[in-house]
């Protein structure tokens, strides 16, 4: 029995030694004079991780590299039209690892657009925030994003917020119907790349409804972020109640309501937001 253990444990170290290197390196154009490399790490690795080392070259130059912690660099100051080599490796408490594969790029003034992020499934919960990204890497500054759902574009709107011209997509107050497939698509003169993201929902975000009960009140509209939100209870003997706005711009929520003939403003900027 203790034989057998000791001849399984040595293989799986064999099997995890083989693995400490980086695989699916990918190499994007960004902009004219830099490439963003990126790439992706074994779930198991022989030691503990310490650091990435991404080397690169250009044709018959000399090996340049820099340490990192994350998976993804931009290497920037690099010349047009010359191939450049990229490889990655992965360096332990028992040492530095074998290298990735190499991968060859040319930037050209040319690049054509191409969404980085990868597609994900996202858990929104009902009644919080999801946020949808498309990171996006191209020739210039001209490339635009947009999203699709349903194949319409969306355009913005209070429940539908994109930030940073659409490198991500906010989908506040979540809602039953807006579990769907949402598309990025980046396009520059040069060419044009998508991803889709798909959105379902848990129900967790309805816990508000007992979460934040008081007593002999209800609650009227609330928003809520995955931390932060707001509400406005109302006695519940008052029926005279209307809603006259609920919104969120900027994440400045603001809930408007019209109490027996008084307005009540509620509004609320979370902490840390912008
Ligand atoms: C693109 O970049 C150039 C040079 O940096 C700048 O003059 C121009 O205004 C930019 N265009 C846009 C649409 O941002
Ligand atoms: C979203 O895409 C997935 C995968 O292609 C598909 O299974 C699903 O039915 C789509 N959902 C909607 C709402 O179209």
């Amino acid at each position: 029995m203790k034989y057998l253990l000791a001849v399984s444990y040595f293989i799986f170290a064999l099997v995890c030694a083989e693995d400490d290197k980086p695989t699916n390196v990918k190499v994007i154009a960004n902009g004219i004079e830099s490439f963003v490399v990126t790439w992706d790490t074994p779930s198991k690795l022989n030691g503990d991780f310490l650091y990435y080392t991404m080397y690169y070259r250009k044709e018959a130059s000399e090996t340049e590299s820099v340490r990192l912690q994350a998976s993804n660099v931009n290497i920037g100051g690099l010349k047009p039209n010359v191939p450049y080599e990229f490889w990655a490796t992965i360096s332990t408490k028992k040492g530095e690892g074998k290298e990735s594969e190499h991968v060859f790029g040319t930037l050209s003034l040319e690049a054509p657009a191409k969404v980085i992020t990868e597609p994900e499934h996202f858990h929104g919960k009902l009644n919080l925030i999801v946020t949808l990204p498309c990171k996006v890497a191209g020739a210039r500054n001209v490339t635009s994003i947009i999203w699709k759902v349903n194949g319409q574009v969306i355009e913005g709107n209070e429940r539908q917020i994109l930030l940073e011209k659409g490198k991500y997509l906010d989908l506040i107050h979540l809602r039953h119907e807006d579990a769907n497939n949402y598309t990025c698509i980046a396009t520059n003169p040069y060419g044009s790349d998508s991803i889709t993201h798909q959105e379902t929902h848990i129900n967790r975000g309805e816990e508000f409804h007992t979460r934040g009960l008081v007593n002999g009140y209800n609650v009227v509209p609330y928003l809520l972020s995955s931390v932060h939100g707001i509400a406005t209870y109302v006695r519940n003997d008052i029926t005279d109640v209307k809603v006259l706005e609920l919104s969120n711009q900027d994440y400045i929520f603001r809930i408007v309501t019209e109490v027996g003939g008084h307005t009540v403003t509620n509004i609320y900027k979370p902490p840390n937001s912008e």
